[in-house]
This record gives structure tokens, sequence and C-alpha cells, in this order.
């Protein structure tokens, strides 16, 4: 065996060993709800684990034993501190890590771009941090190339002239590089997270290798692929085959409206089919942190290589249209009642982009408030997960939860998020108007209920 051959198996070997024994030293960057639940994966599995976030308020409150995330309790955190987790925002402690996975944002600029800059900032703080035979994963979503293009080259401007291991045998002066995107699924608890494979690629094999050791003590399964492109492709297939089929329901939703043909009826009929069909759901328009952005990382991308993809466009030009169509049916129905949407009281349940979390982030409800508002109507929210609603990157409601009550005050009450707190049938008792954007209230026979 040459020298070299033999430091490949100490570097790689040694990490495994220690991702075996549980004495390697495990750092998450990015302690939002896709870095804070993977920290305490880890340190369930008995990891020490290390998390950096930039935002001092959440290190704060992990420091107090505290959780920002509703679907996670404080009790989670004491029990991981308890096991040597602790969150800093001195990225100098990512040489004592073996293994640092990068969680941070990848939202779309306001001309609907990538906007990278967490990916660049977060490789900055590590390449002068760097330390041979250390594993880094990017976890976040981003399109393909990322991390061959973009994180390498800047973890490999490091003070030591570090380099990623490319080949099949890696020197002592290289480190390890994968990516492996995250498929949690926020409210679905009829998955374990557990049970939910995790596709890694890394650079060269052994950098698979190690990414999947890591991953497989804490996921059953890992799918190792050829390269960090396919893993980054994979993800955005997901999201993709998502987005396209959720617009093609929304789409046949608006045709099912005019012939007088309930598509909720229909989706049920046709899932009863064992094969060749996926049930998806028409709805509000498109939220959440993925399915509304990750296709637009694929078409920007796609550019660089004259390549159009026009069901990417055509897809989120009829999903971006759904909360002007909610606005347009609510118009409808109010007009119907001799009444306009100029100076309706209306009430809108749900400000969540789905059932059951406390995530707004792209949630349609907040463009139908705005469109609503516009119109003149005076709107408030019912939101059992939201107290208040303030400013975000591309909306200003300053808005608090009003009480579920009094319901016929409202002229009209619009259903955006059918969260399972809610009493369906003495909304619909009591309400005034109930448009349901959610198909909720199905099975209940009232004039007063427009589903659209
Ligand atoms: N939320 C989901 O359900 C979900 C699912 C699949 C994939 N993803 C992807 O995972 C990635 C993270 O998403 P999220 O929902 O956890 O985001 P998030 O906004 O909840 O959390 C990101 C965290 O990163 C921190 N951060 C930002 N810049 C940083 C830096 N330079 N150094 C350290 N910390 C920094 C932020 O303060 C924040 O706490 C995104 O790419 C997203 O597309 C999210």
């Amino acid at each position: 065996m040459t020298p070299t051959a033999q430091t490949t198996l100490t570097t790689a070997g040694l990490l495994e060993r220690r991702i075996e024994t549980r004495t390697a030293n495990i750092g998450i960057i990015g302690l939002g709800y896709v870095g804070l639940p993977l920290a305490l994966l880890f340190s369930e599995q008995k990891f020490r684990v290390t998390g950096f976030d930039i935002d001092q308020k959440k290190v704060e409150t992990l420091a107090r034993g505290g959780s920002y995330i509703v679907r996670i309790p404080g009790t989670e955190i004491q029990a991981a501190a308890a096991q040597g987790f602790n969150a800093t925002a001195q990225f100098e402690h990512i040489s004592e890590m073996d293994v640092v996975i990068i969680c941070v944002p990848t939202p779309l600029s306001d001309h609907h771009e990538p906007d990278l800059s967490f990916i660049v900032s977060t490789a900055k703080s590590i390449a002068p941090h760097l330390r041979p035979g250390q594993l880094i994963v990017l976890e976040s979503t981003t399109y393909p190339g990322t991390t061959e293009e973009l994180l390498i080259p800047i973890l490999e401007e490091n003070p030591l002239g570090l380099k990623a291991a490319r080949n099949g045998v890696a020197s002592d002066q290289e480190f390890y590089v994968a990516f492996s995107p995250e498929r949690e699924d926020p409210g679905n608890d009829t998955v374990a997270r557990r049970d939910i494979p995790k596709v890694v690629g890394g650079l060269n094999p052994a950098a698979t290798q190690l990414a999947s050791a890591v991953y497989s003590s804490i996921f059953n399964r890992a799918v190792p692929v050829s390269t960090p492109a396919v893993a980054e492709m994979t993800k955005l297939l997901e999201n993709i085959y998502r987005c396209v089929n959720i617009a093609l329901v929304n789409e046949l939703k608006l045709l099912c409206l005019r012939m007088g043909i309930d598509i909720w009826e229909v989706i049920e009929a046709a899932s009863s089919k064992p094969f060749g069909f996926h049930p998806f759901y028409p709805g509000p328009g498109l939220g959440g942190h993925c399915i509304p952005i990750d296709p637009f990382y694929l078409s920007w991308k796609a550019k660089e290589h004259d390549f159009h993809t026009r069901f990417i466009e055509l897809a989120g030009e009829i999903n971006l249209s759904m909360p002007y169509h909610v606005v347009s049916a609510m118009a409808a129905a109010l007009n119907q009642r001799k009444k306009t949407l100029n100076g309706a009281q209306v009430l809108v349940l749900g400000i969540a982009y789905k059932k059951d979390i406390d995530d707004l982030r792209e949630s349609p409800s907040l463009t139908v408030i705005e469109l609503l508002q516009k119109e003149g109507a005076e709107v408030k929210y019912n939101d059992p997960y939201f107290a208040y609603v303030g400013r975000g990157r591309k909306y200003d409601l300053q808005m608090h939860n009003t009480p579920l009550e009094n319901l016929d005050q409202y002229d009209c009450i619009v259903i955006l998020t059918d969260h399972s707190d809610y009493d369906y049938e003495q909304i619909a008792r009591e309400a005034r108007l109930v448009v349901d954007t959610r198909n909720a209230t199905r099975g209940i026979r009232a004039d007063n209920i427009v589903r659209c």
C-alpha cells in the first residue's frame, strides 16, 4: 500500500470509526426548521452536537433550554443539552467539529432568482476554521452544481490550503464534501422521521461513504448517488413533481367549477386506482419554503444551458393565480348576496401555509389578505398558531389573531388553511357566508357554503 493510500484509510476510516462509536463531533449550521430538528436527532443518538447560528436570539433561547419552533418542546432542547448540545454564534468552534452540516436558507430574490448569499456567507465562515479530514455536507435546497461550483471554491480559499477530496485516494491535506437534501414534511405524523431515506452524493466515493455513515446513524436508510449534482437534482425533481401536479389539479378545479363537478369527489374516486395515480389537492395557492421556490432554482440554472423549463413556468403561472381566483370567488359569492367586497367584514381562517403547522413562509393567505385589503375589505384573521403577524420579506400586515367568536358579524369567512382544531360544523352553522378553499366543510350541506 502506498503511503498516500494509507493516509486515505486513516482520515476517512478514522472519521467513520468516530461516527460508529458516536464520538464524532457534529456541527449544524443554521438552526431553523431543518437544522434544529436535525441537531436533536443526532443528540438523541448520543452524538455531541454544536449548533451554529447568526441569530443571537435563537442561540440565547436554546441556551436557556427554550424552543422557538412550536412542535419542538423546550424539554427536547433540555434533554439534548444534557447530552452535550449547545448553540453558538462563534464559528471558530468549527475546527472542533468532525462533521459540519449546512442548513441555511435558500430563498428567491425579488426578481425570482436564486439567493445563495446565505450559503456564500456560511462557506466564508467555515473556511478559516477548516481542518483536514472533516466532512462538510450541504443540505440547503439548491440548483444542481451549487456544491461544486459555489461551495467548494469558497471552502478551498482556506488558510491551510486544504482541498476538497476529489479522487478515490485522499491526502491528509484534504477535506470531504457531500450534498444531502432535506426531505422533511412538516405536520406529517404518518411517516417517522427515521423512516425517510436520506439521499447522499459525495464529491468522491469516500465522501459519499462518510455521509452515508453519518446519516445512517439517525435515519434507517441512506441512498447513495454518484455525485452531489445528482443529489441536488433529486430534491428538485421531487419538489417540481409536486408543484406541477398541484398546478394540474388547480387548473382542473377551475374547469370543474365551471362544469359544476366536485373536483374533490373526482380526486377521491381516482385515488381508488391501485396504480399509476397519486392524489394531489387544489388550494388557495402554494406555500412553504420549498414548493413555491425550489422549481425556480432549476429554471434559472436551465437558462445557462439555453433551456426553457416550460412545465415549471406554466405550473408557477397557474399556482400564482390561485389567490386571485379565491378573491374573485369571494367577490362573486358576496355579489350573489347583494354585497360588495369593498367594505365587507372578512375573517380569514388559517394563515399558516399548511394545516397544523406554525410556518407562514410564502403562505397564500398573506397574498389573499393583501388582495382583499386592496379591494377595500375589512380583514381579520384567526390562526391558533399565530398570535400576531408582523412584517416579513414580502408582507407587512401587523395584525393580531382574532378570537373565533360572534361569527355572524362577518360578511364572509374564508377557509384558507384547514387546521384540525377548527369545528367546521359550528363555523358553518354560525357564519353568514363561508368560502372554503380546502374542502374542509366536506360532508356539510348548507346554503351558506361556497367551495372554490
Ligand atoms: N422547512 C422545511 O420544511 C424544508 C424542507 C426541505 C428543505 N428545506 C431547505 O432547508 C434549508 C433551510 O430551511 P429552513 O426551513 O430550516 O430555514 P430557516 O429559515 O427556518 O432556518 C435557517 C437558519 O439559518 C440561519 N442562518 C442564516 N444564515 C446563516 C449563516 N450565515 N450562518 C449560520 N446560520 C445562518 C438563520 O438564522 C436560521 O436560523 C433551505 O434551503 C430550505 O429550502 C426546508
